[in-house]
């Protein structure tokens, strides 16, 4: 069966007998079969059609195609042109084509009734979309890349196994990847991860990616990878812990970011810092009241293994500041709180520059994962107080924890680098499976980085 696309913006778009009082709502459907002939019809009305909107289309077709036995799918771009005023038709065609692509994703491989339906094949309608389709192509692989590392279960992606895939997919590519195992890590000055991973029989690694491909110092992208977080000493109590598995979220993003713009050629000088560790309690794990001693000598109080994200984010944020990071952008699934603060569909954003935060709320709309700006308060710095060391790990508030995390971190960026903390606990699943979000994880971050990645206010900070 072949199928027609019909975007209505108004009721006198839809043949009279299909009428019914809503179908041309942005996002409602209408699938109609006679004989040879099927069309969706699909609902457009919205005061304001933003990129997002597109990819939800984008999306949204393919599910409800998915629901039929689609051979060919028929979509003419020109009306969807007139909706997206503000955007050029490339921009609309290529969002149009992210959402169908990562609508189409699925993780089964451990399902042995892999259910694979015919894909239906997108026709399209007038000139050639050939540059569209393949930038789409090119940025839903990085995400689906990002969506299938967080998938994983905790023993099928240890540390090992996560640096071993690193390898694979950047061979033959311009990133260069250095991997510093268990043996290296002291001497790499990772003293955290070390600590921190050496409680499980899955040993610790930190992976760093480099793409040089231009002049300057590098943008740092450092992103959080407990591939499983029990919580360690201070385990964890909660039902679905099983969540845990997707603590790697921010490593993903930061993975698939570099994917993405190894694959666009970006002209410029990255680093990817990414430390991996398994948290889990016994024999040889860290406890609450060790003290670790940082490569520039700071020294933090464990007042509580859970908070295990920040100590070893900690760690790749000295190593990018001693390889001369101009700007440092990291990611983790770092708190419970920013969820609490957020809800399930924005993830936090902090800025040493507080001016700048709505532009990178703007940044993350554009791109699609959506971030609200948090701030950075200063007096919280005394809730990390220790008896013992320089710093606790752990805040003396129960308020507030995406923030005093936040604070953390900044004890441990210098004066003179950029640096911005994306806490995503809440969005490495979507906050709704629909559109072009499917089972699992959302794939958060990836388009994120890459654009924070490009945008001149960064890339050409001196
Ligand atoms: N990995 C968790 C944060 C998290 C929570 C991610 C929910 C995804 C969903 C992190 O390591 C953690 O345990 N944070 C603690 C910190 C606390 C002990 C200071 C938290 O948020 O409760
Ligand atoms: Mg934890
Ligand atoms: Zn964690």
């Amino acid at each position: 069966m072949n199928v027609q696309i019909v975007l209505v913006g108004s009721l006198s778009e839809i043949p009279k007998s299909y009428r019914n009082e809503n179908i041309f709502l942005f996002g409602k459907t209408l699938f109609v079969h006679k004989e040879n002939e099927a069309y969706l019809y699909l609902g457009t009305k919205k005061d304001r059609i933003t990129r997002e909107d597109i990819r939800y289309l984008g999306g949204h077709t393919r599910r409800q195609i998915n629901k039929w036995n689609v051979e060919e799918v028929n979509m003419d771009f020109q009306s969807l042109l007139k909706l997206a005023k503000e955007m050029n038709e490339k921009e609309v065609v290529t969002c149009f084509l992210e959402g169908w692509y990562l609508a189409g994703y699925n993780f089964n491989k451990y399902k042995q009734k892999n259910v694979n339906k015919q894909m239906s094949q997108l026709k399209m309608k007038g000139e050639s979309y050939d540059t569209c389709n393949d930038m789409a192509i090119i940025r839903s692989r990085a995400i689906n890349t990002a969506r299938d590392f967080c998938n994983e279960p905790a023993n099928k992606l240890t540390p090992e196994i996560y640096v071993k895939r690193l390898k694979e997919m950047f061979e033959d590519t311009k990133v260069e990847v250095e991997i510093i195992d268990i043996n290296g890590l002291e001497d790499a000055g990772f003293h955290a991860v070390h600590v921190v991973g050496k409680g499980s029989s899955r040993s610790p690694y930190v992976a760093i990616l480099r793409l040089n491909n231009g002049a300057g110092d590098p943008i740092a992208l450092v992103g959080k990878g407990v591939t499983f977080d029990s919580g360690g000493t201070n385990v964890k109590t909660g039902r679905d812990i099983g969540e845990m598995k997707m603590d790697m979220g921010g490593a993903a993003a930061v993975t698939g970011a570099i994917q993405l713009l190894s694959d666009l050629d970006y002209k410029g000088n990255l680093l990817a810092v990414i430390p991996l560790v398994v948290n889990v309690a016994g024999e040889e794990a860290y406890l609450p009241s060790d003290v670790i001693t940082y490569r520039n000598g700071l020294t933090v109080e464990v007042g509580n293994t859970d908070a295990e994200g920040r100590l070893i984010l900690a760690d790749a944020i000295l190593y990018s500041t001693a390889a001369k990071a101009k700007y440092i952008i990291d990611i983790a699934t770092l708190t419970g709180s920013i969820g609490h603060a957020l809800g399930l569909k924005k993830a936090g954003i902090f800025c040493d520059d507080e001016d700048r935060l709505w532009e990178l709320k703007e940044i993350g709309a554009r791109s699609g994962d959506y971030v609200w700006p948090m701030p950075l308060v200063e007096d919280y710095q005394s809730l990390l107080k220790s008896d013992t060391a320089d710093l606790n790990n752990m805040s003396a508030s129960i308020y507030g924890g995406a923030i005093t995390a936040a604070m953390f971190l900044k004890n441990f960026v210098s004066d003179d680098c950029r640096w911005i903390h994306i806490d995503m606990a809440n969005t490495v699943r979507p906050w709704k499976e629909e559109c072009y979000y499917t089972a699992g994880a959302s794939g958060f971050g990836v388009r994120l980085l890459a654009e924070l990645v490009q945008c001149e206010r960064i890339s050409d900070v001196n």
